[in-house]
């Protein structure tokens, strides 16, 4: 097909205005240097899609969607790219030019047309069914699957089948076999010196479908030691291994029902959690697995885990999972990984050790995207060196700065920042990222989407302090080795509270903080404490305060708690630190005794 040339799309871009673009669609309002309106591409009652004109690109700070005028046709006019082009083109009065295509392109476009008109999935439907009836009649493949655990009713489910010895065995489904086109662009059929013969012989076969229910390529299993273990159809205009996933189909009512899918690597993993009653599982097909698999992945369901083997392999390939689906990342979504234990795979887990036991170790077993991340990083540096943690930060910062959901990001570079033991502000600034501050007029910044924070309870102790000054006195806060700027303020606010118990009124407070490091913060607060809760009753106020102060020192003792047990793991883990640990885990179960 003949391309648009490249300086036709960067003119295209300089001459159409994203913020009209988009207004057509989407009306925009001002908001500061950009526009802004509700995102189109989800839900949101409040806007948090924005609209650069400087930059002539938009970007949600809600869902992540971003891109240029021309993304913004095809994402939500769900135009081709072609078509976006020509339809903004059209808007700002330029003519598309077309290159002339190549004798190349020219050919490409003929076969394509010819591989079009043959019916491809109508040849892979009766080879399939041919399959299948040699299946019965083999009782050697019979036996075969019978020995690893399959019945017939989970064979029939998948399709399976077997492939006959013999060089020409599909000559018995059809009758053209010689002269059909289709036989050998489906990828069944070989041609060699004139002559054809089948691509798969005496070998299982695991149809591949796609999200329709048309089969579209074929994975073929030796039944004994032969080599190679598996072939695989060629991709073809049927079939693109990088987007299709095995068991799909099938699995997707048990996806819904579980509220998770599970991705494996093999046909058998497959087939064998199926046969055990784990419905949900899917496998890529012999690639890595690639963002076109994770988008269609969290199309199914919010909850997505990676299950791999525990050796080297697995690790790698799920290092790769990995690095492809950061920039996919959301909100909402969850992305685990399982790694089973070195001589196990999914099919051999399953039957050994039955259903529950896999689903118990999903659930104790499977860590979080961020943690695998930040645990593989991790183990090839030297966290004892400055040079070990610099090394880190390098190593991290091409993956983190993938990462478009906010709230995830920011979770990962607090981490990051805590494991390098550097502020989380340090390391943005590290990493170059600006971030969004509350400023001076205490407004949130517009990148919050003018939606309100949660507040910390650090902050709301803050702000109780600052509505019942005189009650600093009898309050205690827990002990901490947190130093952030807000833990800092509220220690230094509660101590001057108490040593003068004259300042009754906020206006007082702030006053006395004037020109300190506390001083932009509290004053933040104070603007924030002018809510409803100013009508709590003194009983009602009390109870509040304390149950924020039982949280926080339960949360004192996680803090410490984390850290004996992260230490714990090292080999100059103290006899003197294990005790602490076991005291502090008695302490904390009668603190929660006590807060509730
Ligand atoms: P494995 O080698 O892990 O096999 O390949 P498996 O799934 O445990 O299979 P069984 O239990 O021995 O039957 C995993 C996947 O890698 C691809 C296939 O997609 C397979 O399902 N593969 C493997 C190939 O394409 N060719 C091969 O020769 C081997
Ligand atoms: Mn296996």
């Amino acid at each position: 097909m003949a391309r648009i040339p490249d300086s036709f799309i960067q003119d295209l871009l300089n001459r159409v205005d994203i913020v009209d673009v988009v207004d057509r669609y989407v009306p925009l309002k001002k908001g500061g240097a950009n526009y802004m309106a509700c995102c189109p591409f989800h839900n949101e009652k409040s806007p948090s899609f924005t609209v650069s004109p400087t930059k002539q690109f938009y970007h949600c700070f809600g869902c992540g969607a971003h891109g240029t005028a021309i993304t913004f046709m095809m994402e939500h006019a769900g135009l081709g790219f072609v078509d976006a082009v020509k339809e903004l083109a059209q808007g700002a009065g330029m003519q598309v030019p077309q290159e002339e295509p190549t004798v190349a392109d020219i050919k490409a476009a003929q076969q394509r047309a010819v591989v079009e008109s043959l019916d491809l999935p109508g040849v892979m439907r009766r080879t399939c069914e041919y399959y299948r009836e040699q299946l019965k009649r083999s009782p050697r493949a019979i036996q075969y699957l019978k020995k690893r655990g399959l019945s017939g009713e989970i064979a029939a489910r998948f399709g399976l089948g077997y492939a006959p010895e013999g060089w020409q065995a599909l000559e018995q489904a059809f009758h053209d076999y010689g002269a059909n086109p289709a036989l050998v662009e489906s990828g069944l059929v070989k041609e060699k010196d004139g002559r054809r013969y089948d691509v798969f012989r005496d070998r299982v076969m695991f149809p591949i479908v796609n999200q329709r229910g048309a089969i579209i390529g074929f994975g073929g299993r030796v039944l004994d030691g032969g080599e190679p273990k598996y072939l695989n159809s060629p991709e073809t205009v049927l079939f693109e291994k990088g987007r299709e996933l095995y068991g799909l189909y099938q699995a997707r009512q048990a996806i819904r029902d579980a509220g998770r899918v599970i991705v494996v690597e093999g046909y058998m993993d497959v087939v064998s959690l199926a046969q055990f009653g784990v419905g949900y599982a899917v496998a890529t097909l012999g690639t890595s697995t690639t963002p076109f698999h994770i988008q269609k992945l969290m199309r199914q369901s919010d909850r997505i885990v990676f299950c791999f083997d525990g050796d080297k392999a697995g690790r790698k390939a799920a290092w790769r999972a990995l690095e492809n689906a950061l920039p996919m990342l959301a909100d909402d979504k969850r992305l685990e990984f399982l790694f089973l234990p070195e001589t196990e795979d999914p099919d051999t887990y399953v039957r050994h050790f039955g259903k529950d036991a896999f689903e118990d170790l999903m659930e104790r077993d499977a860590l979080p995207l961020t943690a695998f991340m930040l645990r593989e990083l991790a183990s090839q540096v030297d966290l004892q060196s400055d040079e070990g943690r610099a090394r880190l930060v390098k190593l991290a910062q091409p993956l983190v700065t993938q990462i478009q959901a906010q709230a995830l990001s920011l979770m990962v570079r607090k981490r990051l920042a805590e494991l390098l033991g550097i502020e989380a502000d340090e390391l943005d600034r590290l990493f170059g990222i600006r971030v969004a501050r509350p400023s001076k007029r205490g407004k949130s910044a517009p990148a919050a989407g003018g939606k309100r924070q949660p507040l910390s309870r650090t902050r709301q102790i803050i702000q109780w302090l600052l509505r019942r000054p005189g009650w600093a006195q009898h309050i205690r806060l827990p002990a901490t080795t947190q130093e952030d700027p807000e833990t800092l303020a509220m220690i230094a606010l509660q101590r001057a509270l108490a040593a003068q118990p004259g300042m009754v009124h906020a206006a007082q407070v702030l006053e006395h903080f004037r020109d300190t490091e506390h001083e932009g913060l509290l004053r933040h607060v104070a603007a924030q404490a002018m809510d409803e809760k100013d009508a709590f009753s003194d009983d009602e106020a009390w109870s509040d305060l304390n149950g924020l102060l039982d949280q926080l020192t339960l949360g004192a003792f996680d803090e410490r708690i984390d850290w004996l047990r992260r230490r714990s793991q090292s080999a100059d883990f103290t006899l003197d630190e294990m005790k602490e640990l076991n005291q502090l885990l008695v302490e904390k179960d009668r603190a929660r005794q006590g807060a509730r």
